[in-house]
């Protein structure tokens, strides 16, 4: 494996790389050669602007999009061009909080949470209801077992999102939007509950945002992704002063036409 370029690799042996990855849908070339290597144990956030490619990058991740070109690696082993079959493994040590939450709206708190157990392991019923007990204790959540996703408040239904991306004890987590729509209490909970998983159980995070506090708050470093290349890459602050305006007007909420071009 290629050592790497990458000047990010700063703070600890990279879990995962991408190099030079690009993806196009039709004429939208919306990664064009990006490359990042993501630390372990630290908590990576991913800046940029909507329709900048953030989502399309975590799917590139857990094998729900294939690269057209680059290579990605997860623990040091090429996966881009596993088969669907061998992705399994990979799926397993890495949970993803989709944006929106995603989840089952005729399925109970429980059988939401469960559902990664009983596609990836062949743990008992028993087994089971004590492994989404544990999650939702983690998400502060204790209990809510036979809750609808109706019943919940937009807070409680990410919480339980969580819950069901955490529920394998994955080392890595990918969260997609974690705070948007919730008020900012809510939000310093699931910030709270990021940092929690982090320092405490030593997941590596990467945080998709636009949400600049929860950003400011959870990340060891930010990287900015723009017209499909990633444009940045330090500290929060580094970021915020940064010399290409682009990044620093994101910083300051400042609408800057170049980010509507290609
Ligand atoms: N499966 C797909 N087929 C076709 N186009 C797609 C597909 N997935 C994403 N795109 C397009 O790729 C671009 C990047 O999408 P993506 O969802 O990654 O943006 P984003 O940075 O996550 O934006 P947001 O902040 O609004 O969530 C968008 O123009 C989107 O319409
Ligand atoms: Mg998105």
């Amino acid at each position: 494996m290629s050592a790497g370029v990458n000047r990010a690799n700063r703070t600890g042996k990279p879990i995962i790389q991408l190099r030079s990855v690009h993806k196009s849908f039709g004429n939208l070339h919306v990664l064009a050669g990006v490359d990042l290597d993501i630390p372990e144990g630290k908590t990576t956030v991913v800046l940029g602007p909507s329709g900048s490619g953030k989502s399309v990058m975590l799917k590139h991740i857990v094998g729900l999009l294939r690269p057209d070109k680059g290579e990605i690696f997860f623990d040091g082993q090429r996966i881009d061009n596993l088969k669907e079959r061998d992705f399994t493994d990979v799926r397993l040590q890495v949970g993803l909080l989709f944006q929106g939450g995603a989840l089952f709206d005729s399925l109970t708190v429980e059988e939401n949470i469960e559902f990664p157990l009983r596609e990836h392991t062949k743990l008992s019923r028993e087994e089971r209801h004590e492994r989404v007990g544990k999650a939702l204790e983690v998400v502060d959540l204790k209990g809510m077992f036979k809750k609808l996703p109706v019943q919940l408040s937009g807070g409680q239904r990410k919480r339980v999102a969580l819950a069901r991306a955490i529920v394998l004890q994955p080392r890595v987590v990918l969260y997609d939007e974690p705070t948007t729509g919730l008020d900012p209490i809510r939000s310093d909970g699931i910030n709270e509950l990021i940092i929690k998983l982090s320092k405490n159980m030593g997941v590596t995070s990467i945080v998709v945002t636009h949400d600049l506090v929860s950003a400011r708050k959870v990340a060891d470093r930010c990287v900015m992704l723009l017209h499909g290349k990633i444009a940045a890459d330090g500290t929060y602050d580094e970021l915020a002063r940064h010399e290409n305006q682009q990044v620093s007007h994101f910083f300051m909420g400042q609408y800057d036409q170049e980010y509507e071009k290609d």
